[in-house]
């Protein structure tokens, strides 16, 4: 939801913010803008479209992009639609202000009233410009500094907000905030030279050092003196920890495959390898997690489970419901938290909440978070990003380890998720005495061949792309999985609806006959998981229902498998693993196969259109 990025210091700023703008174009592309300081004027640029047609903009004009301060925004509307006089930075009315912003401002309208009441006018119709004025308003009613006025400002403003804000009456420095939108400020050598981001990749080959604000706090950044964080509301000081990032730019670069999408698929080995190393040790016979290790009675009293998530993170909870269920024998629920936190939900100290998100932003699964530890639950996170808002919330967690996703469809982090809810349920399993140890030991002897099995399956991806082009022109598809598959059913299509836009449902299978059979004619795909031990037999009369109507039938089935084969249209095999561990082969075939449409369509695979990698906005 909007990415912002910032740099003052002595290097030239427009490479630096336009290249931190691109890498934090998966926050959102509906528009994108730059203020340039030059050390006399702001030179503003911004045009409705990606980064790269906002470059265009600039590189007709090379005065556009002079100086060594600057700030840039790429955006995903809120407050007014995408256009150019929408898009950011914005200027307060004097013209000496400027900021840029992500989140939302939920009472700018009564900022606003009262605004124009004082004499302003608006150009936009976002909730930002009503924020620089607001600032503009107070820095001149207080007759004080800016990092005073945007302090004072930010205590009348309800919302959410990661802002930067740039004074040119005062060129030394930029003041930053934020209340519910992450901002890291990336400190350079002596204090020469700072960056400011929605996250880290913008300033990584200029600095490791990084300062993560926290809610309600304010940074003063003064170029050669430092900065001075403060509680917007109390006004006490804070000591700011900088941390060393550990992420490379590597891990953020396409690395020679087309699209960050087939990178991040093709990492998943990898990625669920740095997933259970450490923590699984068949050697030995054991799971260790610290968070769930110092948190075990927690664990082994919960009356239930509860698992919140927004998209494929909450598919990754259904597939963690069943896991859970099967293996530990606890009672699930797994609930979207958008629904979860609004519905006046039943919490007590004796529920264990598991909140699952890649990015650890995600507004939903944050407030679900709150309400939950509000009415006394002990809260677990399963995130992605390390030191993301949601790993800060929650009591305890695990990290995936899966390294930054950065195409918007979610493929690396679904499979680690998983790979971390089996872990949670197996050591839990153990500790409970639900499973036998040699039923937990083979488990585990299974699990540490996933890794090597996706590989495998990686290679089949000439005969996907076959697959793909026959279907690549359907209108409609249907995606059936039973038990620990029904999950990934629902996750194949969302992927090809995420980005390839075609319709596409996934349902239980056992279901179909009961709303998505009438739907069922020659043209329609029908991708069905039928391994051979998930109710194969039944999953297979399913098949022959949806041939007597002339479906299509592209079916994902365990290696050495006939009796589907002599059905289907297609077959895809997956090799043989235990049925609680199919999920983590089933879904390889169904990302690639959404993957490889939408190139032969033309999308946009990395930058779907309307959405966000990461939603900070309710
Ligand atoms: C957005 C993304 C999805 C993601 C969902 C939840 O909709 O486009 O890919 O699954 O948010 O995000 P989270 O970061 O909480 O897992």
């Amino acid at each position: 939801m909007c990415g912002i990025t910032g740099y003052i210091g002595y290097r030239d700023a427009y490479p630096i913010v336009i290249n931190g703008l691109k890498r934090l174009e998966y926050r959102g592309y509906d528009s994108a803008g730059i203020m340039m300081y030059d050390g006399k004027e702001m030179k503003l640029s911004k045009t409705k479209g990606k980064v790269s047609d906002l470059e265009l903009i600039v590189n007709n004009e090379e005065k556009r992009k002079v100086g060594k301060i600057g700030i840039g925004h790429t955006r995903w509307a809120t407050h007014g639609v995408p256009n150019d006089t929408n898009s950011h930075p914005h200027f307060s009315e004097s013209g000496d202000l400027v900021i840029v912003h992500n989140g939302i401002i939920e009472n700018y309208d009564t900022l606003k009233k009262e605004l124009v009441t004082r004499g302003y006018t608006f150009k936009s119709d976002t909730d930002t410009e009503v924020l620089i004025n607001l600032i503009q308003e107070v820095k001149k009613n207080e007759d004080c500094k800016l990092g005073k006025a945007v302090q004072l400002a930010l205590t009348s403003v309800v919302g959410a907000y990661a802002i930067a804000v740039f004074d040119k009456t005062k060129p030394d420095e930029l003041v930053v905030a934020r209340l519910g939108s992450p901002i890291a400020i990336g400190v350079g050598k002596e204090n020469n030279e700072f960056f400011v981001a929605s996250d880290a990749s913008p300033f990584l080959e200029y600095t490791k050092n990084a300062i993560y604000l926290e809610d309600e706090e304010l940074a003063i950044i003064k170029i050669g003196k430092g900065i001075k964080v403060r509680k917007i509301m109390d006004d006490s000081l804070v000591d700011a920890t900088i941390q060393k990032l550990k992420m490379s730019l590597e891990q953020i670069e396409k690395g020679g495959y087309e699209h960050f999408m087939l990178k991040e698929i093709h990492e998943q080995p990898k990625a669920i390898i740095d997933t259970y190393r450490g923590r699984m040790l068949p050697d030995q016979g054991i799971i260790k997690m610290s968070g769930v290790d110092d948190n075990m009675s927690k664990f082994l009293n919960a009356d239930r489970i509860i698992i919140i998530a927004c998209g494929t993170s909450w598919h990754a909870g259904l597939v963690g419901e069943y896991l859970f269920e099967d293996m530990a024998r606890i009672p699930v629920e797994v609930e979207y938290a958008s629904e979860f936190r609004y519905r006046n939900p039943i919490i007590t100290s004796k529920d264990v909440v598991i909140a699952i998100s890649q990015s650890g932003e995600t507004a939903d699964t944050l407030a679900a978070i709150k309400l939950a530890k509000s009415k006394g639950a002990f809260v677990f996170g399963v995130c992605n990003v390390v030191g993301s808002s949601i790993a800060r919330e929650t009591d305890a967690g695990a990290y995936t380890h899966a390294g930054p996703e950065i195409g918007v469809a979610s493929t690396k982090a679904f499979t680690t998720q998983i790979t971390v809810l089996s872990l949670i349920a197996l050591k839990l399993a153990k500790e409970k005495g639900t499973l036998s140890t040699s039923a937990f030991q083979n488990y585990l002897r299974t699990l540490e061949l996933i890794p090597s099995q996706i590989e495998q399956m990686l290679k089949i991806d000439d005969s996907v792309k076959e697959i793909a082009a026959v279907y690549k022109d359907a209108t409609n598809c249907l995606y059936l999985g039973r038990g620990f598959n029904f999950p990934v059913a629902l996750e194949g299509a969302l992927k090809l609806k995420e980005i390839s836009y075609i319709h596409a449902e996934g349902y239980p299978a056992a279901e179909m006959k009961h709303g998505p059979i009438a739907l069922i004619d020659e043209n329609m795909p029908i991708f069905v998981i039928a391994t051979n031990k998930g109710h194969y037999e039944k999953v297979v009369s399913n098949i022959q229902e949806i041939k007597s109507r002339s479906g299509k039938i592209i079916a994902i089935v365990t290696e050495g498998d006939t009796q589907v084969k002599e059905i289907a249209d297609h077959v895809i095999e997956i090799p043989e693993t235990m049925e609680a561990l199919t999920p983590l082969l089933t879904t390889i075939p169904f990302q690639l196969i959404s993957y490889h449409i939408a190139v032969m369509l033309n999308k946009n695979v990395d930058q779907p259109r309307n959405l966000a990698k990461s939603v900070t906005v309710e």
